[in-house]
């Protein structure tokens, strides 16, 4: 029985770990509570692969990345390190993410690393990038005003929508104090007929 509990558990193991390791990585658990250790260094990766949720150690050094999607880092509530150095780094607006999301993670880790192009901020610490060298960053505006857009979309279309709903309510009394007055207004007719009859 234990026999079976222990060969289950060791064909699981990968089963389960294999399941979101990306392909040129190898990933190692660190027990449950504390996660995966992801190792994609050395691998000749041009993007960031897509990484197990919970990522806790993190190795992408000696690869060819030059950005960092927007967003990529995000996700990773259990990452704890972050191994980035030996990488090709472009210091365009794409770096952005990478030094916004670093400065809040490790500033030493961000001091670090040094951009490879363009030519004139070759070996610049991305931590002493600054708004000049990147230039202006127009790239990243769209998804955020995007953003804008809907969330205005849905509060203008709110606000259609209990217009409509009011004056139609208002109608709809309205019609009912007509109907009213229009009844009272036969009633005492009515009444007043009975009494001259009478
Ligand atoms: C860096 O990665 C390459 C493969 O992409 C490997 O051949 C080389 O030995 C690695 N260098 C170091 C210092 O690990």
């Amino acid at each position: 029985m234990e026999l079976l509990a222990i060969l289950g558990c060791a064909l699981l193991l990968p089963v389960v770990l294999g399941e979101d390791c990306p392909s040129p990585c190898s990933c190692w658990s660190l027990g449950q509570a504390w996660g995966t250790r992801v190792d994609c260094s050395s691998r000749g990766l041009r993007s960031l692969p897509a990484l197990p949720r919970l990522t806790r150690d993190l190795r992408l050094h000696n690869n060819s990345l030059a950005f960092i999607p927007a967003g990529a880092l995000d996700s990773l509530s259990h990452l704890r390190e972050l191994e980035l150095g030996d990488n090709p780094w472009h210091c365009d607006c794409h770096i952005l993410y990478l030094k916004l999301w670093l400065q809040d993670f490790s500033a030493p880790t961000l001091a670090r690393l040094r951009c490879a192009s363009p030519t004139h901020l070759r070996m610049k610490s991305l931590g002493q990038l600054t708004g000049n060298d990147l230039g202006v960053c127009t790239r990243l505006l769209p998804t955020k005003c995007l953003q804008f857009f809907w969330r205005d979309l849905v509060l203008i279309a709110g606000v259609i929508i209990t217009f409509i709903l009011v004056v139609w309510a208002l109608k709809v009394s309205k019609k009912l104090v007509c109907q009213l007055t229009l009844r009272g207004w036969q009633l005492r007719r009515s009444i007043h007929k009975t009494h001259k009859i009478q």
